[in-house]
């Protein structure tokens, strides 16, 4: 018996030697360790011997079973180095490695994220709108008449439905206050869509960053303190900035903000980076009627909002001179960002 073992042992690593790749590994495996192969029959065989042979006999198939395991793990990791070496034939490992691309984050995502934190520290909350409006949101709740040039269809985008482009992120401040209670205190950065001839400071489609703070006893102070802040913490603690009156339907009073920019080899100018003003009464009014109370009475909340453009903002703060680089997506200009 103990011969016979000896021999199964020999033809295994016999063929486990002969094995010329991973199947035939594993077929001879198979074979000898199988459910119905050799050795195991030889196993099976034990229980046939007399008792005073079986001790003995269980150790020779032990070493004969741990023989023939040991040669196929080690005859699979030989064939497994002949495998690898023959995946690589033919490369050159000497050749550099190809540049690696890395990415980087667009500069307009880059402004919005310091204009973002910027204002969050000082307790602005985000909020978000649908960029497919209604008028009422767009235009009626933030008080602009039937008649007002914004809502002409050479200025927006309408849909069949009547719905819109919005043309500006301020309907966020109405859908904000839709839901909520005083104090209200949001940023909601956003894409706007005008119908406007493209060129170098102009496109269809812009970024805006709207601000809305309601609570009693809000002040003009507060507006003016709150955005020369800001602009200062964006541009630098030396910006000088002007606050123009202007109208806005939604805010009174209104002003618009510009911000002296000195260029390099030019004489310094002021330019126009943000809306802003009082919230309307107004607004405060169609409120009470949409939401069916009365907690944005206007005698007891007051607020200002703002309302700036992104794209602007980048445009000033990277001298970029056509707001088309801003998504043509040429990695020429990109990358000087990443
Ligand atoms: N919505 C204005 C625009 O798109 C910007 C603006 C002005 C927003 C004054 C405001 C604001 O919230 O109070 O031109």
């Amino acid at each position: 018996m103990k011969q016979q073992l000896d021999t199964i042992q020999a033809d295994a690593l016999a063929a486990i030697a002969a094995s010329a790749d991973q199947k035939a590994l594993d077929d001879t495996r198979v074979a000898f360790l199988g459910k119905k192969g050799t050795l195991t029959a030889a196993a099976a065989a034990m229980k046939d011997l007399p008792n005073e042979e079986k001790p003995a006999y269980g150790q020779a198939l032990n070493v004969a079973r741990k023989a023939v395991t040991e040669a196929i793990d080690a005859k699979l990791v030989e064939l497994q180095e002949v495998e690898d070496k023959k995946s690589v034939d033919g490369i050159d490992l000497t050749l550099p490695p190809r540049e690696l691309l890395e990415g980087g984050l667009h500069p307009l995502t880059l402004i919005k994220d310091r204009a973002v934190q910027i204002l969050r520290r000082m307790g602005f909350a985000l909020a978000d709108g649908p960029e497919i409006e209604t008028e009422y949101h767009c235009f009626d709740a933030l008080n602009t008449p039937d008649d007002h040039p914004a809502r002409n269809e050479k200025d927006t985008f309408y849909f069949d439905s009547g719905k819109l482009l919005r043309t500006h992120t301020s309907s966020v401040q109405i859908r904000t206050m839709e839901k909520a209670t005083p104090p209200v205190r949001i940023i909601a950065p956003g894409s706007a869509y005008r119908r406007d001839e493209i060129d170098a400071t102009h496109l269809s489609v812009f970024n805006q960053l709207e601000g809305l703070f309601v609570a009693e006893d809000v002040k003009l102070g507060d507006l003016k303190g709150t955005l020369e802040y800001f602009f200062r913490a964006l541009f630098g603690t030396e910006t000088e900035i002007r606050f123009r009156p202007h109208f806005f339907p939604f805010t009174e009073p209104s002003f618009e903000i510009d911000i002296k920019l000195h260029a390099k080899g030019q004489e310094p100018k002021w330019i126009e980076v943000a809306g802003c003003g009082m919230v309307d009464p107004a607004v405060f009014s169609s409120l009470a009627e949409s939401r069916g109370d009365e907690v944005f009475d206007p005698e007891k909340v007051t607020g200002f909002a703002f309302g700036m453009g992104l794209d602007r903002l980048a445009m000033i703060q990277w001298g970029i001179k056509d707001i088309r680089l801003l998504i043509d997506n040429d990695t020429r200009f990109l990358k000087q960002f990443a």
